[in-house]
């Protein structure tokens, strides 16, 4: 499967939040060999840059200042070993940690909606795949960032599923949380993300659905595995 003769393809992984489809891309990224980018890790770090130069105030984004401050945002990821994960750096820091703390996930959805924003993320994204051998998960890979992408994934469950799911996990790590609150949260951000007017969450024509509202996420992976292989016979 990842014999070094074999094309290498792009796959892009879109869908709703919640999905698992960072956790899912990831592991395919590992079976083949392939570079793995989580893109919204990407609009977290830009929104960590803004946060940290003022340019967020009372939940508004100073749109006159972005555009020159955009200019000095460089994102990055390295393999970390220890973690077997590809960490992100912003300007060179690895900011892992930092874009999942609460204020960024406040602030990320407005910062992700901004054109600006994106034509920078989109550029360093396609760049990125430029050798192929790539998973990349988002919200707009197989329309906008690379409409060419061998095999397409669109995932999506039940709201109430996915409000389930992050509501056990953090149950697990004994954080204090409501359901009803959980799935508020959830049911926004896809309003959110399918309303926008900047490269609004939709399915590619040529994408497949995944639903894994009853799915284990083996049953994901090789579901996934079982698309990459026949798209690489083709292909190859
Ligand atoms: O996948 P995530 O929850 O970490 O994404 C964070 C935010 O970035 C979320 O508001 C959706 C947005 N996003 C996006 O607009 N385009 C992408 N390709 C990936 C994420």
């Amino acid at each position: 499967m990842s014999d070094s003769n074999e094309k290498k393809i792009i796959i892009a992984i879109d869908g709703y939040s919640s999905c698992g489809k960072s956790t899912v891309a990831k592991e395919i990224a590992k079976k083949l060999n392939y570079v793995f980018i989580d893109s919204g890790a990407m609009y977290r770090a830009v929104t960590l840059f803004c946060l940290r130069n003022g340019l967020v105030a009372g939940g508004t984004v100073n749109l006159t200042k972005l555009p020159e401050k955009l200019e000095s945002v460089h994102i990055t990821f390295a393999f970390n070993p220890a973690t077997a994960h590809n960490d992100i750096f912003l300007n060179g820091e690895n900011v892992e940690t930092e874009i999942r703390q609460l204020a960024v996930a406040q602030n990320v959805s407005q910062i992700a909606a901004i054109a600006d924003v994106r034509r920078l993320m989109v550029a360093q994204q396609q760049e990125m795949g430029r050798t192929k051998g790539i998973v990349m998960d988002g919200r707009d890979i197989g329309t906008v960032v690379f409409p060419e992408a061998e095999l397409k994934i669109f995932m999506t469950a039940d709201a109430k599923i996915r409000a389930q799911r992050r509501y056990d996990e953090m149950i697990a790590k004994n954080e204090k949380v409501d359901f009803q609150e959980i799935l508020k949260n959830i049911t926004d951000r896809d309003r959110f993300d399918e309303t926008r007017d900047e490269s609004p969450l939709r399915r590619a024509e040529d994408a497949i659905v995944l639903d894994n509202s009853h799915m284990t996420r083996e049953e994901q992976f090789e579901w996934i595995l079982g698309k990459v292989e026949e798209k690489i016979k083709k292909h190859g």
